[in-house]
């Protein structure tokens, strides 16, 4: 069986994470979450006070930033490591997703994880989420998913996934952070969030994640089985 990359694209909260972990472990391929990645540099920056109109002051914390993904055995999640440390609850807070779609406008910020994101893809194996996968990180993505959901749901999804976390979430502050990201995100010069012309768009308001998983596992399965026909001959 030949293995492909799977990019998974879309606004916050439509469960990009949630199916691309899925589909990841079915397929026996890694899962990287990039969203985590920017999360990782805005809590630096945030620590640190790096101040984000000086780019001096970008590149110079960028080299002291290292991301790392490890397994964690009690919750059996993988979790985000900040120069060694685990701060994957950290990166959830409304601290952080206030912060982070400005960050992620900062073109040393992107090609700085972008560099990274495109060095994990040893052997394709990869099923990785974000705004820009199917269209800069692997735009040669074998699959590209591009989810939506309708707002409401989007809401009530990061509401549940803060509490998971063990947060506080208040209802309007989850919604207008949502909403100033969806315009951030999509408007911002560098690699604004779209669906790649090649991509499959999926809207999951009204699917189960079990809908939307035996969805995107057919496109998968086909694409592999296509692209192990086209080898072997
Ligand atoms: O998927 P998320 O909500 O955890 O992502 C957090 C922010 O990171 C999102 O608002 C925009 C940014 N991001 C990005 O610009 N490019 C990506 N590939 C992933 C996330």
């Amino acid at each position: 069986m030949k293995s492909i990359i799977i990019a998974i694209d879309g606004f916050s909260g439509c469960g990009k994470s949630t199916l691309a972990k899925a589909m990841a472990a079915s397929l026996n391929y890694r899962h990287i979450d990039t969203g985590a990645m920017y999360r990782a540099v805005t809590l630096y920056f945030l620590d640190n006070d790096v101040d984000i109109e000086n780019q001096n002051e970008i590149a110079a914390a960028l080299k002291n930033i290292t991301i790392e993904f490890k397994h964690n055995p009690e919750t059996n999640q993988t979790d985000t490591f900040l120069n060694g440390e685990d701060r994957e609850i950290a990166i959830r807070s409304l601290r952080v997703a206030n912060f982070v779609s400005p960050v992620s406008t900062i073109s040393s910020v992107r090609s700085f994880l972008v560099k990274q994101q495109q060095k994990m893809n040893d052997h394709r194996a990869i099923v990785m989420d974000g705004r820009d996968i199917g269209t800069v990180v692997f735009p040669d993505a074998e699959l590209k998913i591009f989810m939506v959901a309708n707002d409401e749901i989007r809401i009530q999804r990061r509401l549940e996934e803060i509490q998971l976390k063990g947060q506080l979430g208040n209802y309007d502050e989850v919604a207008h952070n949502l909403k100033s990201r969806d315009l951030i995100d999509s408007t911002r010069l560098d690699s604004p969030l779209r669906k790649a012309d090649d991509a499959i768009e999926i809207d999951n308001s009204m699917l189960t994640r079990e809908e939307q998983f035996n969805m995107v596992y057919l496109l998968a399965m086909e694409k592999i089985n296509e692209k192990s026909n086209l080898e072997s001959i």
